[in-house]
């Protein structure tokens, strides 16, 4: 067993939403003190963290004057100094004041839509200076609860125009900033907009300065809708669309839980550790950006259990990165994954030049073709994820 301790080239980064957060919910009273960001800062920096990432307003209160957000800036860059944290990504809170009740850039009302622009340009400016290379747009607000109240095609339309206009801002301005697009299905709104990752590529490919927006999908974001996050990570990077990833667990359709990575589905995650980590064409890193939690310390935990779930998060990150290490360089396992016939699926399924007409001429793939024969193969993947779970157990160590 080589060390679960995390280092800086592991790129784990937090919200300082994340542990920072109260633990206030639409039932119930905070049950923790509030968290200086400074302080978050130290302490995740203590744990083996290599970044910090935060909206405008975890940083200083929404309406701050010029000289108290200075104030708030100056405290926080202080403790990154300190520490050596870096700020890899940063967003804009678009949805805790009322303005933004009904969604921020597409509001049905056009002086909403245009306060949005303008608070996100102020913070690109602070995203700027801080060095962070990505911007996370998350629409929490961008949606309806009543099918008649929003006109969905003119929300789009919106959608796109502020993207676009911020876009061009990044251009204007030389930032080299890309932006992360968040779905999520529901919650807070009854609806969002681009719910799912599927739904951000098709809006994706529709923009002007779509070269610099791809996504940053967040795990319990798709299982939420059922869907299997793995295959969504996977199809975004066949796009070349995986910008940054929300790491966090969550049980099933139900609401947004936020928990620690690994906490959820197991077993995807392990596979989606194995992507990141091994998924590249030379066996290396598919996706080589910081591995970010995204997740909500449980409402049960006092501060001691806010830094152990910080530190599960990372651990379980590494252990699912030793298991599939350890998976990968079975020899059973590569006897399994050459029964399954998993690698013969990068072979083309027409040889290099071959014409539609000499596919049509040969027999062989059609008339001859032993149909019965070819059905009759079994492809084991049973064994193989069985093999899967025992690595991930610890049982075939
Ligand atoms: C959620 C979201 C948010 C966003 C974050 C960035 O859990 O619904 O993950 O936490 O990621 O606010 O804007
Ligand atoms: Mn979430
Ligand atoms: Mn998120």
């Amino acid at each position: 067993m080589t060390e679960l301790v995390p280092t800086k080239d592991d790129k784990f980064s937090f919200g300082l939403w994340t542990v920072g957060w109260q633990a206030r919910d639409p039932f119930g009273d905070p049950t923790r003190r509030e968290l200086e960001p400074a302080e978050i800062v130290h302490e995740l920096a203590k744990r083996g963290a290599y970044g910090v990432t935060f909206h405008d307003n975890d940083v200083f209160p929404f309406g701050s004057d010029d000289a108290s957000r200075a104030e708030h800036i100056a405290r926080f860059r202080k403790a990154l100094d300190e520490t050596g944290l870096i700020v890899p990504m940063v967003t804009t809170n678009l949805f805790s004041h009322p303005i933004f009740k009904d969604g921020a850039f597409t509001s049905n009302d056009r002086a909403v839509r245009r306060f949005a622009i303008r608070k996100v340009i102020r913070n690109l400016d602070l995203a700027a200076e801080l060095g962070a290379k990505t911007y996370v747009f998350w629409g929490g607000r961008e949606g309806s609860e009543y099918d008649l109240a929003k006109d969905v095609r003119a929300a789009l339309d919106r959608y796109r125009e502020a993207l676009d206009t911020l876009a061009q801002y990044v251009k204007d301005q030389g930032y080299d900033i890309r932006f992360a697009i968040e779905p999520k299905p529901n919650e807070p709104r009854g609806d969002i907009l681009l719910p799912t990752i599927g739904h951000a590529l098709a809006f994706i490919s529709t923009l002007e300065h779509q070269d610099i927006v791809g996504l940053n999908p967040e795990v319990g974001h798709e299982q939420m809708a059922g869907l299997n996050f793995m295959h969504g990570i996977a199809q975004a990077l066949w796009h070349g669309k995986l910008f940054h990833i929300d790491l966090n667990g969550q049980r099933g359709i139900k609401y947004d839980q936020d928990l620690v990575f690994g906490h959820g589905d197991l077993l995807n995650a392990f596979a989606l550790v194995d992507l990141l980590e091994f998924g590249g064409p030379d066996g290396g890193r598919a996706y080589d950006g910081p591995r970010h939690f995204d997740y909500k310390p449980s409402r049960t935990e006092d501060l001691t259990g806010v830094w152990e779930s910080a530190s599960a998060n990372m651990r379980t990150y590494l252990i699912l990165k030793q298991r599939a290490a350890e998976f990968r360089a079975d020899p059973r396992v590569q006897e399994a994954l050459a029964t399954s016939g998993v690698n013969d699926l990068r072979v083309p399924t027409l040889a290099e030049g071959e014409t539609i007409a000499d596919l049509l001429a040969d027999r062989s793939s059609f008339e001859d073709l032993d149909v019965d024969a070819v059905s009759s193969r079994g492809f084991g993947f049973v064994k193989l994820n069985q093999l899967a779970i025992e690595h991930l157990t610890g049982i075939a160590a």
